[in-house]
């Protein structure tokens, strides 16, 4: 498999608007994406940016408060009623061969390719398998870098 950049650090959180103030206002953030719904994930979403270097795009942090009854971040939210560190995602030139790559490995993937939040494939791998780490491998969505 070919390891592609860190495209963005999860942190769930219990409220994306209070997050926000937070990366606003301590961490001086200035480019802060407007908030969106992903059902299929369960999860509403935001995106900070940190600042492009070198003509990459900086790695994001992706905010992610519970959205819905099946959400499923309710339960890590509900061991870390602060939210927290959720999950790191790196990308990868191709989904499917980084699949196939984990599982023979013996890594434990939870589903099948779907949409992610930047519009591209995405897949979780278990954090038991990964370090302690959940890991989320996501296509480079085409156009960038
Ligand atoms: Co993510």
């Amino acid at each position: 498999m070919k390891l592609g950049r860190l495209n963005h650090i999860g942190i769930a959180t219990p409220s994306i608007a209070d997050s926000i103030v937070f990366y606003r206002d301590v961490m001086g953030a200035t480019q802060i994406c407007e908030p969106f719904d992903l059902p299929a994930q369960g999860v509403k979403v935001c995106f900070v940016d940190t600042p492009t270097v070198s003509g990459m795009n900086g790695t994001q942090i992706e905010l992610i408060e519970p959205l819905g009854e099946n959400s499923s971040i309710l339960g890590f939210i509900a061991k870390n009623p602060q939210g927290g560190q959720h999950h790191m995602c790196y990308e990868v030139p191709d989904i499917y061969a980084a699949k196939a790559w984990f599982e023979s490995q013996g890594k434990r993937v939870l589903g099948e390719p779907r949409i992610g939040a930047h519009g591209t494939l995405i897949i979780f791998v278990h954090p038991r398998d990964m370090g302690g780490v959940l890991t989320e491998i996501m296509e480079t969505p085409k156009g960038t870098h």
